[in-house]
């Protein structure tokens, strides 16, 4: 039987976040519900961050209560701190993602706060969010480059998955945010996450934006990781860290996996009408 690799879709986050162009909630609706076809466990639909920082998320409520609710996926969204977490509830969020970085630069530029602050600030956000159940998934940005501080030392990755980990997520996933990762600086990176975080609760989250996400995920592979966050459509990027453009493609990254032999229990031919659709938003 062919081994299971899970694909989590975050375009309507990672996608949309960056997109100059105000987009309507009922188009990000309408991208979401394609996607529920799909075939996707897990999509990550908005953000409850602070609307003057990222306006292009303030409408995370209008999509999670607009979206038809397919029983075998879980609506994921971004929490920053406790008011995100108190919106996301209110939004009846199925499981949040709190997100760190690895670098102190983008910590700041981000989060306004540094690594140790942030990663306090998220211990409150995990202990209530276990109170009502709600599952949290931890993000580590910069794993292998940050674009303010430049190569991140693998050990700070390890040290900051390893803290998200004990505090509670139940998945870190590792973030390229820039794509400047290349398979020796992700492989060197994966050597000491692992020390501290088991494979199986792993996921890689690399940006194409050098193009080397698929060689990248093959390294994560070899690693041992099988869950891989993708945009379909190639959108993406992080307004606070410049030269951080696209997701890697989830119909490409779909179909590649397929090739080397993986099972991802997706369907190719909704892909394309999301990316269509999505590619749609992006260019007006
Ligand atoms: P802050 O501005 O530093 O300070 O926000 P604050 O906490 O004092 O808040 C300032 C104002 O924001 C206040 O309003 C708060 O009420 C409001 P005012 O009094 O000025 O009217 N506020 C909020 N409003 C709604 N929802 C909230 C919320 N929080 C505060 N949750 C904060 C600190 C962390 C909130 C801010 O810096 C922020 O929102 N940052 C988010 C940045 C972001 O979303 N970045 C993109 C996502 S990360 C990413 O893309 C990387 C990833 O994909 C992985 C990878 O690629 O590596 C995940
Ligand atoms: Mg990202």
């Amino acid at each position: 039987m062919a081994e299971r690799v899970e694909i989590f879709e975050v375009g309507p986050r990672d996608g949309l976040q960056n997109e100059p162009r105000a987009i309507p909630y009922t188009d990000k609706i309408a991208l979401i519900d394609i996607l529920s076809r799909a075939g996707f466990q897990r999509i990550e639909v908005a953000s409850f961050v602070s609307p003057k920082r990222v306006p292009q998320m303030a409408d995370g409520e209008e999509v999670l209560l607009g979206i038809e609710r397919y029983p075998q996926v879980s609506y994921a969204a971004l929490v920053p701190n406790l008011t995100g977490l108190d919106r996301a509830r209110t939004a009846k969020v199925d499981e949040i993602a709190v997100f760190a970085s690895a670098s102190n630069g983008f910590s700041q530029a981000n989060l306004g706060c540094s690594i140790w602050e942030s990663l306090e600030r998220y211990r409150s956000v995990i202990d209530m969010a276990r109170v009502d159940n709600i599952p949290v998934r931890g993000y580590v940005s910069c794993v292998t480059d940050c674009p303010y501080d430049g190569p991140t030392p693998p050990d700070m990755v390890g040290l900051v998955a390893t803290s998200l980990s004990e505090m509670g997520c139940y998945e870190v996933s590792l973030g390229d945010t820039i794509g400047k990762g290349r398979p020796a600086t992700i492989s060197a990176m994966l050597v000491e996450v692992l020390r501290g975080v088991p494979a199986e609760r792993l996921a890689g989250h690399f940006h194409d934006t050098c193009g080397r996400a698929q060689e990248n995920v093959r390294i994560a592979l070899a690693h041992g990781v099988r869950v891989f966050d993708a945009a379909v459509g190639g959108l993406g990027g992080c307004p606070f860290a410049p030269g951080a453009p696209g997701n890697v493609a989830t119909e490409t990254l779909n179909a590649r996996l397929v090739e080397m032999g993986f099972e991802t229990r997706l369907r190719p031919d909704v892909l394309e009408e999301a990316a269509e659709f999505a590619r749609g938003l992006r260019d007006g």
